[in-house]
Order: C-alpha cells, then sequence, then structure tokens
C-alpha cells in the first residue's frame, strides 16, 4: 500500500526479541537492560498473525531482528511458516553470528533468503573489546558456514576510529573474492553511541581510503525496489559489492518503503518517532482481522515525512537500537 506520501510500503521489519548474546559499545550499556518479560514478547502465532495482515496489506519482504533473533526459539519454524504465506517473496535475518554455526543449516533449509550479518572486526580481541564477549570464533565460524554454502550474505561493518580503522581494507576485500556485499554504517546518534564515545568514520573518507587501495569505485544501479537504503560499488576483479550506509549525510526518507514491528508489538512507521500503533494490545484484545487489518493499514499511512536525527530535537523517540531492531 503507499503512504500519505505516495511511498509504496512493502518492507517489514519485525524484532523478535529485545534480549542479546553480545554487549556492542555502541549498542548496549556494560550492565545490559532491563528485559522484557516473555509475556510482553509477542508469541510466534501472533507475530505470524501480523505478518499475514501485513501482507495483505502489500508487505512483500519480511526481515527478522532483535536484539539477537538468533536467541528466539523456533526462529526456524516461525520462517518456514513466513515463507508459507502469500505474498511474502523475502524473509532474511539480520544477526550477530554467535549461534550461527549451530543454526546455519536449518535456517536455510527453512526457505531463508538472505542473512545480514554484523562484523566489525577479524580481530579476537577487538571483537571482545567492542562487543565485552569473547565469541569472534564463533562468529568467524558462522561466517565460513555461510561462505561455503554460497549464501546470500551481507555483512555489516561500523567503522570506528581507532578500534577497526586498520581492518577495513581486509573487510572490504572479502567482498573481492566472495559473492557477497561488505556494507558499512556509518555511527548513528542512537543506542549507546554517546556514551560510548566512540567516533565512526565518514563516509566520504573511507570511500576515499578505499578508492586509493582498490581502484574506481563504480555505482551499481539497483533494479529492485526492495533494496534497502544502501548505495552499492562495485571495484576492479570484485565479485561481490561495497555499500554505504550513511542516514545521516544521505536522508532516503523519501524513498523509505520499510515499517518496523517491535518485540512488545509496537508497529512504528518512522525510526525516529514514537508514533505507532499498539498491535499487541489489540490482539490481545481480541479484535478480529477486519478491524487490525484497518487499523494498521491507517498507522501505515500516516508514516511520517522525514526523521530528524540532525535536527535540534535530536532524536524523537526514546526507545533503543535493540529495542525496535534496527
Ligand atoms: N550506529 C550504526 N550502526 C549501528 N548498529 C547498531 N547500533 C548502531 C549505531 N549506533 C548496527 C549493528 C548491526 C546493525 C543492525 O546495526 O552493528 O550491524
Ligand atoms: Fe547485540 Fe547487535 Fe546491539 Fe551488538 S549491535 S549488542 S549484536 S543487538
Amino acid at each position: 500500500m503507499r503512504d500519505q506520501f505516495g511511498r509504496e510500503i512493502e518492507y517489514a521489519r519485525i524484532s523478535l526479541t529485545d534480549r542479546c548474546n553480545l554487549r556492542c559499545r555502541y549498542c548496549m550499556p556494560e550492565c545490559g537492560v532491563k528485559k522484557l518479560p516473555h509475556a510482553e514478547i509477542l508469541s510466534l502465532e501472533e507475530v505470524l498473525r501480523v505478518a499475514e495482515i501485513f501482507s495483505r496489506l502489500g508487505i512483500r519482504k519480511i526481515r527478522l531482528t532483535g536484539g539477537e533473533p538468533l536467541l528466539r526459539r523456533n526462529l526456524t519454524s516461525l520462517i518456514f511458516r513466513l515463507k508459507g504465506i502469500a505474498g511474502i517473496e523475502q524473509v532474511t535475518l539480520t544477526t550477530n553470528g554467535v549461534l550461527l554455526k549451530t543454526l546455519a543449516h536449518e535456517l536455510i533449509a527453512a526457505g531463508l533468503d538472505g542473512i545480514n550479518l554484523s562484523l566489525d572486526t577479524l580481530d579476537a580481541a577487538t571483537f571482545a573489546n567492542l562487543t565485552r564477549r569473547k565469541a569472534f570464533d564463533k562468529v568467524r565460524e558462522g561466517l565460513q558456514a555461510l561462505l561455503d554454502e554460497r549464501f546470500n550474505l551481507k555483512l555489516n561493518c561500523v567503522p570506528l576510529i581507532g578500534i577497526n580503522d586498520g581492518e577495513l581494507l581486509r573487510l572490504a576485500a572479502l567482498a573481492k573474492v566472495n559473492p557477497i556485499k561488505v556494507r558499512f554504517i556509518e555511527l548513528m546518534p542512537i543506542g549507546c553511541a554517546w556514551q560510548s564515545g566512540l567516533k565512526g568514520i565518514p563516509t566520504a573518507e573511507l570511500f576515499k581510503t578505499l578508492e586509493d587501495n582498490f581502484g574506481e569505485l563504480v555505482p551499481v544501479r539497483e533494479k529492485n525496489s526492495l533494496q534497502g537504503p544502501a548505495q552499492y560499488f562495485k571495484a576492479k576483479d570484485f565479485v561481490g559489492q561495497i555499500g554505504f550506509i550513511d542516514a545521516l549525510e544521505h536522508k532516503f526518507c523519501s524513498s523509505c518503503n520499510r515499517i518496523r514491528l517491535t518485540a512488545e508489538g509496537f508497529l512504528k512507521t518512522c525510526l525516529s518517532f514514537d508514533t505507532g500503533l499498539d498491535v499487541k494490545k489489540l490482539l490481545r484484545m481480541g479484535v478480529d482481522d477486519e478491524e487490525l487489518t484497518e487499523k494498521i493499514r491507517e498507522t501505515i499511512y500516516r508514516k511520517p515525512k522525514e526523521h530528524f536525527f540532525k535536527g535540534a530535537a535530536g532524536l524523537r523517540d526514546s526507545r533503543q537500537m535493540y529495542q525496535v531492531g534496527g
């Protein structure tokens, strides 16, 4: 369906949990966070019901996020059932990879179409420092399992001054020999980014460093409207691609096609606003599909025009990244 500004809304990000087995400095505080009680999280049946309604309203792609979605029990069966909904063309997920090696085969067998793996570093000590957990070997094994399968894979890397700046060429070079997308995400002022004291590397600067080393980066024209906000480039002799996401400099709000469902069942139509719909409340009040569909349709229609990350008021939503699923 189209929203009030004519944008075709066809992509839903569904957060399955607010929990995470890492504590990335830019995302979560050291001590962790108050976890939502289980009863406050949508059940898988509830997620499926909302996804059915989404599909009737024109959603074609679903990305499962968290927190860390692989922590959710029965994830594989959820994927299998989401794939069975008429109109849902793609089901993908974003993960930190800690549990990937164990689950990769069953996820693929369930019909998963793609994985975004967060990988800020290839160094075990840097990983432990940045995520406050010693889990790099597991992530590396998970990554290898996906590369071996030649699975549809995107790596997400947040370039950080003094943390991974010495490895960015190595990370980018993973797209030279593998048919994957390596995406550099500019640090955003959300989650714990401020408190952490971490400083992101500006995309323009990184772009130049990459061109100095790999030669010209040639833009790849995207034919697919389901493609996210990343801009992709190809370097000579690369089988894969390099992508950049810098939400602040290049506002992509005018072509934003996405909505978000939080783990506690709140429908958010823009990352930077509190506005939306308490879907869980309606589900648990026992409203029928018709009423639920109408309420969701109205909420999507009123999707805000643009974000205000850089505006004087700053981020207007108090929810954190791990709560809304990126
Ligand atoms: N800025 C940029 N990226 C972030 N992520 C989490 N918090 C931030 C932030 N403040 C990234 C994670 C993951 C993706 C879903 O979002 O590294 O790859
Ligand atoms: Fe977990 Fe992702 Fe946040 Fe890291 S960025 S703590 S992996 S939710």
